[in-house]
């Protein structure tokens, strides 16, 4: 995939906590209309095993999250989001689970609040989407920090299509990027290499033709 064909990120950084806050109260719809397939391959290649310290960074409202937590009943699932609203919503979605070995709280991809080699599992998904390409490597080295020599690293992101029925989403956020949460199609695999990750592995998914891309990716032993 050339990655010049990656457009530019148009939704500003200090926009997002403002674009997310109104999208709130209907992101899930969306969501499960078009990722719902992508996020379930994804869960699957994270294949939590009971015990592992996961941690999940942009949790958005907690639909993976509450999935991570239920895989995870003897250890321990953490989550961060940069925005209250989606966080607020995450936290009333897993209160009904009654689990308490988790902790969800505010924080940014780009600084995480963990310490060297902390988690066996990182999953992100539909975050990458948002960021310039510029801030790919950096928030990757962050991601590959933070996991244990072994450990693994999940994301989906909206993607880049082959087919021109694909584009037709793309054709909304240049448009108006807002429409689409700011996302557009992106392709992460090749930073994963760059930011120290082998090996990758990734898989195209299509749902009402809004195109998705799985990657899973190792931290070396
Ligand atoms: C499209 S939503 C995806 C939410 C969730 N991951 C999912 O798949 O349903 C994007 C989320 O990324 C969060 N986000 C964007 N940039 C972030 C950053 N730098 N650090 C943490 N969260 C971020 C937003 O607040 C929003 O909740």
């Amino acid at each position: 995939m050339p990655t010049e064909s990656i457009r530019p990120a148009r939704l500003a950084p200090s926009r997002i906590v403002p674009t997310y806050t109104w999208i709130a109260p209907v992101h899930d719809g969306l969501a499960r209309l078009v990722e719902a397939r992508a996020r379930r391959l994804g869960l699957g290649w994270a294949a939590v095993r009971d015990g592992e310290t996961v941690v999940e960074v942009a949790v958005g409202t907690g639909l993976s999250f509450r999935h991570l937590l239920l895989a995870n009943p003897h250890g321990w699932t953490e989550g961060i989001d940069l925005t209250p609203a989606m966080l607020r919503r995450a936290e009333r979605r897993v209160a009904r689970t009654g689990r308490t070995n988790y902790r969800l709280r505010l924080g940014n991809a780009r600084a995480l609040p963990y310490p060297d080699a902390y988690a066996d599992l990182l999953v992100n998904s539909y975050m990458f989407d948002l960021l310039p390409v510029a801030d790919f490597v950096p928030v990757l080295r962050e991601f590959h920090r933070v996991l244990k020599p072994g450990g693994r690293l999940v994301m989906m992101n909206m993607t880049i299509g082959t087919r021109w029925i694909h584009h037709l989403w793309e054709g909304l956020y240049r448009l108006y990027p807002p429409l689409l949460g700011g996302c557009r199609g992106v392709a992460v695999a090749p930073y994963c290499e760059q930011a120290g990750f082998a090996p990758v592995r990734r898989a195209f998914v299509s749902q009402w033709s809004f195109p998705s891309e799985v990657i899973h990716a190792e931290k070396p032993t």
